[in-house]
């Protein structure tokens, strides 16, 4: 049976990864995770003091990136494959509010995206991946087999990444959350470069009021009847 490529984009919080990283076990694919790419150079710039008082320092940031090394690592006991920022397990740091308080400024930097997008088609080269991100039904894979994209109302999605913060432990309030969503979702859809929309030919999965099983099987019956036909 062929391989194919399944792309999966939409608004932050709105479950891709959890769909996306079932859909490649059950398939037995590579599954991976664009936004932790953009996370990792977002830590980078960060930890290298490039952004102060809101502000990113574009300039020192390009200059900097051929010192930023990113790589997958998969990790046996989770099931998924971490992310590694030159050589360190920057999985949980990439996940802190503070990292996704400045994630969507760095992902506008041109030069930034041209890098993790050329990473990106080089590891869906033989294709048998989910890939899940913003761009990559319009621009990374703009030929994939499978594209979805997924919306919920933003209280939905605020409420989902609130509890997961919770959970870890951060101290954050559910009002911050939700003006995250929505500041994200805005520099998203409107920036220039590669903005976050949906694909002439992706099928579109509003997940409000949706369960995580009656979505996967869903969405696993469509992947099936494309698998089929290749
Ligand atoms: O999926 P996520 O919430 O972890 O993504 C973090 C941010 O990275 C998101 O707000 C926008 C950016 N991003 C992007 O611009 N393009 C992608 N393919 C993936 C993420």
């Amino acid at each position: 049976m062929g391989k194919i490529t399944i792309a999966i984009d939409g608004y932050s919080s709105t479950g891709k990864s959890t769909l996306a990283k079932q859909l490649a076990h059950a398939l037995g694919y590579i599954y991976v995770d664009t936004g932790a790419m953009y996370r990792a150079v977002t830590l980078f710039a960060l930890r290298a003091g490039l952004i102060k008082d809101s502000r990113t320092d574009d300039l020192l940031l390009i200059k900097a990136l051929p010192d930023i090394h990113l790589n997958f690592q998969f990790n046996e006991d989770l099931g998924f494959a971490e992310m590694y920022l030159n050589g360190e397990n920057v999985e949980k740091e990439i996940r802190q509010l503070e990292v996704s308080k400045f994630v969507s400024k760095i992902a506008i930097i041109g030069a930034v995206r041209d890098k993790l997008v050329e990473m990106q088609r080089a590891m869906g080269k033989d294709k048998g991946l989910v890939m899940d991100g913003r761009d990559i039904g319009t621009v990374v894979f703009p030929d994939a087999e499978l594209k979805i994209f997924m919306t919920a109302s933003p209280d939905a999605r605020a409420a989902r990444r609130y509890k997961e913060l919770l959970d870890r432990g951060e101290e954050v309030s559910y009002e911050e959350v939700l003006k995250n969503v929505q500041e994200r979702d805005y520099i998203d859809s409107n920036r220039e470069h590669s903005p976050l929309k949906k694909a002439a030919d992706a099928i579109e999965f509003d997940n409000t009021d949706m369960g995580l099983k009656e979505q996967f099987e869903r969405i696993q019956n469509f992947a099936e009847r494309v698998i089929e036909k290749v």
